[in-house]
């Protein structure tokens, strides 16, 4: 778990782009959606709705509600995060 005093401040960027751009350490691989290594829960605020194509791939890897993907996510307004990290293999993809 990171510490809760870490932020970043960013607007209109991926939730990713705002973490890593604010030096957070939030885990990521391919950076298009697919690899699922950028998993986060979302603990406190609002992102913007996932698209059919995150919510594809969420529903791929049995992602529970509130589990959103930083490089595809937008945010809505401040929002407190988790990140989950590491690989995990997609059972819907060969
Ligand atoms: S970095 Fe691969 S899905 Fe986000």
């Amino acid at each position: 778990m990171l510490p809760a005093d870490l932020a970043a401040e960013g607007e209109g960027d991926s939730l990713l782009e705002i973490c890593t751009d604010g030096g957070l350490p939030v885990p990521f691989g391919c950076t298009v959606g697919k690899c699922g290594v950028c998993r986060i829960e979302l603990i406190e605020g609002e992102l913007q709705e996932p698209s059919r194509f995150e919510q594809a791939v969420l529903d791929g890897f049995g992602c529970e509600s509130g589990v959103r993907l930083a490089c595809q996510a937008r945010t809505a307004g401040d929002v407190t995060i988790q990140p989950l990290g590491g690989a995990r293999r997609n059972p819907s993809s060969t």
